[in-house]
């Protein structure tokens, strides 16, 4: 896929219209924010996510399972990607999915999961679009608060997005 492809060519995870036009107009012009599309398998969307942990390569066939599943269940799950115009590549990426509740009046709730951008990207703000984007999912789908969970290490980087420290995470791995 030599050549970046336009939104309008692509088939995509949901709507642009919760993409913020803000964001997007505070990334250098090589660069392209759009929700997480169906042919980003060949745009090396999992080798974005390996610097953030072990990610087995399913196969385009299974990778694309995984797509229609999330997209299936409507109005749950938001990836988005930054592209690198150039080499029509995803350099960042990031999801926030969106719970919905009994309590807080049948409120929802944004949990941000899944940022990475690429190494050699990294330090030139698209961590923080990311966030920014993800925010205004969340945000514009009614949600009373968005919330992730991160490392000591991560914690400033998180603190400039606009988030602050509460309470504790728990794990039980299987
Ligand atoms: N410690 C202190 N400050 C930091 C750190 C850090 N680890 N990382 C970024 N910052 C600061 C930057 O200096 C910048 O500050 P400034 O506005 O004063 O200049 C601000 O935070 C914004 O930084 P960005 O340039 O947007 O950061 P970047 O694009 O490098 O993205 C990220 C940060 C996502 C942590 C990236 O380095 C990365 O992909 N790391 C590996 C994977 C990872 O740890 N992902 C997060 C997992 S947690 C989760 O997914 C919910």
């Amino acid at each position: 896929m030599p050549s970046f492809t336009q939104d309008s060519d692509l088939d995509l995870l949901f709507s642009t219209d919760l993409i913020s036009s803000e964001v997007k107009s505070q990334l250098h012009p090589d660069l392209h924010l759009r929700p997480l599309a169906s042919t980003d398998y060949h745009r090396g969307h999992l080798d974005v996510l390996r610097v953030l942990t072990i990610v087995n390569d399913p196969g385009e066939q299974c990778w694309l399972s995984q797509f229609n599943a999330l997209r299936s269940t409507p109005r749950t799950y938001y990836t988005v990607v930054i592209v690198d115009k150039p080499t029509d590549k995803i350099v960042a990426v990031g999801t926030v999915f969106i719970e919905r509740k009994f309590l807080r009046g049948l409120g929802s709730v944004g949990h941000i999961e899944d940022i990475a951008v690429d190494k050699n990207q990294q330090g030139k703000k698209l961590g923080l679009r990311i966030i920014q984007a993800l925010t205004y999912v969340s945000e514009n789908s009614g949600c009373y608060k968005t919330i992730l969970n991160c490392s000591e290490a991560n914690i400033p980087f998180y603190e400039k997005c606009g988030y602050q420290k509460k309470e504790s995470e728990m794990a039980k791995y299987a």
